[in-house]
């Protein structure tokens, strides 16, 4: 039945829609963050492929909210979960993240329209926000009448999916692989939460804990043998410098930035200075090899100095696992 329901009022809401997120993958993460918060263990994310109208749309497997709590408790501005329920989350006493009860305005950051559409306990429940509706209200906040539609559903079927349309052009549009870094970091390592982006789950075990040993060939011709872990968690001090020398005594420093980063001229930079102290007080001659998360795009092989060279992680390990096949295969030929 297509009802009216209204803002609970807060003097901070302007100052709240005004505020900006670092970027849009940044403001997508409240989004999730509030699924997690639903005890969800499913969540999909759709994003818009660049130029095209398509909404974005974040769809949890969460409690999803009864009608009365969608007016009273997502409809209250600045209420958030934990001062309501808690530090935990009552079943999976996951640790609440809303801190602040504004986290669903990231979608109107983000969006000029917000569909809510949440089912729990045999209601389905769908508002839509309008953001211009909220700013340009002559009359208070709390009197715009957002559009809200209740109707009966089954009662097993529980989740949120936020559908989020014409997407704010002074934000950057938002991307994948970057929108999965965040995740990753955040929730790559849970089980019992598993993000999807366009139908790819975002994890972060897929490098953590794994050793690896790679030969490379230098540009001058020599070869040097590394050996590295990748740690399971960031650790204080992490050795992210490693010295190597192979038998004909040539030296390579190998420096290991995060897999967050892209290396660069500015990684590049940074290895040099290492180099000179070390051909300074050792006397050694030193290759660099930087390694990162991915090589900076911007960077031109062209310009490359010659003993310096950039990997990606995932590179280094798929060119190892293709040698590592390599090799099996040749030995099964054996007869
Ligand atoms: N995906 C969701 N599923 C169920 N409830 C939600 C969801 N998103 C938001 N809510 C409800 O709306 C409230 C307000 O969300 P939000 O503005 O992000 O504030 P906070 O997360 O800080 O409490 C949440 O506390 C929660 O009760
Ligand atoms: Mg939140």
């Amino acid at each position: 039945m297509a009802q009216i329901a209204n803002f609970s009022v807060d003097p901070r809401l302007a100052s709240i829609l005004g505020e900006s997120y670092s970027s849009s993958e940044r403001a997508l993460r409240e989004l999730v963050d509030n699924a997690w918060d639903a005890e969800a263990r499913v969540v999909q994310i759709t994003l818009p492929a660049i130029l095209t109208e398509t909404p974005i749309i974040i769809a949890d497997d969460g409690s999803g909210m009864k009608e009365q709590e969608l007016r009273q408790e997502y409809l209250n501005i600045a209420s958030p979960r934990y001062t309501r329920k808690g530090e935990k989350t009552p079943n999976l006493l996951r640790t609440v993240k809303g801190r602040r009860g504004i986290g669903k305005f990231a979608g109107l950051i983000l969006a000029e329209q917000m569909e809510v559409d949440t089912k729990a306990c045999g209601t389905r429940t769908r508002l839509v926000i309008s953001k211009s509706a909220l700013l340009n209200a002559e009359k208070d906040i709390e009197q715009v009448p957002l559009p809200l539609e209740a109707k009966a559903c089954k009662t097993k079927e529980h989740g949120t999916t936020i559908t989020l349309k014409t997407l704010n052009q002074n934000l950057n549009f938002p991307k994948a692989e970057k929108l999965k870094e965040i995740l990753a970091y955040d929730y790559g390592r849970e089980t019992d939460f598993e993000i999807f982006i366009n139908g790819e789950r975002v994890l972060r075990h897929d490098i953590q804990g794994a050793t690896f040993t790679r030969e490379y060939t230098l540009p001058n011709g020599t070869k040097a043998t590394a050996t590295y872990t990748i740690s399971e968690k960031p650790v204080p001090n992490r050795p992210d410098l490693l010295l190597a020398a192979n038998v004909e005594s040539h030296h390579l420093l190998v420096e290991f930035k995060r897999p967050s980063i892209a290396v660069g001229r500015d990684a590049e930079a940074q290895a040099k200075k290492y180099a000179d102290t070390l051909t300074g007080e050792l006397g050694i001659d030193l290759d660099i090899l930087i390694l990162g998360g991915e090589v900076d795009s911007k960077l031109h092989h062209e310009y490359t100095g010659k003993r310096t060279r950039f990997l990606a992680y995932r590179s280094v390990i798929a060119n190892a696992r293709t040698q590592l096949d390599w090799l099996l295969n040749q030995l099964k030929q054996r007869p």
